[in-house]
């Protein structure tokens, strides 16, 4: 069932946190709200999941309304069936792994195939075996494994994540990226995960939806939102960019050459003002005569003060 929002208005003591948002996601997709802090992620979250009412708008999955402010409906929280994963996990430190993950269940009144479901949810996740341990013999990242499989076991119809990976450390964080896709695959839930981090957006969504103070710049898959950005916003968060014209005209670095590819390409000279060594290449920023400054990638390491040419070809400017 697709979810639906549309004229979603929220205010906290008279500043608008989210300015009519209308929003439609599709059953199966790995959806991200991506933005700087504040811009409203997590509010829009919790309105999703009934945590926060909006001032104003509707929300409804499939034809069923969860909220709407003008026919005075409001679903509460346990009638949305929702899965959530937070930052912090959330676990209560005072029962052990599976009955963390059982307590959807209990609550929901299965008195009779809990066990069998969370174990199964547990195996899922790959904790078979800690089922008796308690949150705080875990590892940051099993204690992350315990809250999805405390999210996944009710088979929610949507999963909500806010932020769920900024807790764990850089390796884990990839670590837990994968284990996350493989389960998106594995159960085939509909997700919306929240992130300010565009490489963990990238790499997991189906959609992007970009945010910015409240609003929602552009909404589309990865390789658009990075090669398109319809803002000079999403340009600047999403990669980095070199403009031809401040907010108008770009190319990103990975397109710009130190050898023309035809004799249309556009040459820039300018000097190198910065090396830094990011593994396999060097990042090389170049201030040009023209008064800007851009990135480039180098195989070798160029010296600062060098006189550089840069070249583009027209097809990989990106009008906004
Ligand atoms: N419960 C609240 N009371 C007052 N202001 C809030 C509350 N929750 C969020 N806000 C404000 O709403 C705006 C959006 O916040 P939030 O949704 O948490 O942003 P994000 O998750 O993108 O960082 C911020 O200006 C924040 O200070
Ligand atoms: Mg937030």
């Amino acid at each position: 069932m697709p979810l639906h929002l549309s004229g979603i208005n929220k205010t906290f003591d008279g500043s608008p946190a989210l300015k009519d948002i209308h929003l439609t996601l599709s059953k199966g997709r790995f959806t991200t709200l991506l933005g700087p802090s504040g811009c409203g992620k997590t509010t829009l979250l919790r309105i999703i999941a009934g945590l926060e009412t909006p001032d104003e708008g509707d929300i409804h999955i499939g034809d069923v309304c969860l909220f709407s402010k003008k026919r005075r409906i409001n679903r509460p929280v346990h009638q949305r069936n929702f899965g959530m994963v937070f930052q912090d996990f959330a676990l209560w430190p005072h029962l052990t792994i599976l009955e963390n993950v059982a307590f959807g269940l209990k609550a929901q009144g299965d008195t009779t195939n809990w066990r069998n479901r969370s174990m199964e949810a547990i195996e899922l996740v790959q904790l078979q075996g800690m089922e008796k341990r308690y949150p705080h013999q875990l590892s940051g990242g099993q204690q992350q494994r315990v809250a999805l499989a405390r999210a996944i076991v009710v088979r929610p119809q949507l999963v909500l994540f806010d932020e769920p990976m900024s807790a764990l450390d850089a390796l884990l964080r990839e670590e837990m990226r994968v284990e996350l896709m493989r389960l998106v695959r594995q159960i085939g839930f509909t997700a919306v995960y929240v992130t300010h981090d565009q490489t963990e957006a990238m790499s997991m969504s189906d959609e992007i939806v970009v945010m910015k103070s409240g609003h929602i710049l552009q909404k589309d898959v990865p390789e658009v939102i990075y090669r398109k950005p319809t803002h000079a916003f999403t340009a600047r968060f999403i990669g980095k960019t070199n403009w031809l014209e401040a907010d108008k005209r770009l190319v990103r670095p990975e397109h710009v050459r130190w050898m023309p590819s035809t004799e249309n390409d556009l040459a820039y000279s300018g000097v190198v003002q910065a090396v830094s060594y990011i593994g396999e290449r060097y990042e090389v920023t170049v201030q040009l005569e023209d008064g800007h400054v851009w990135m480039a990638y180098h195989p070798t390491r160029l010296a600062i003060g060098d006189q550089v040419k840069l070249y583009i070809s027209q097809d990989q400017i990106h009008q906004l």
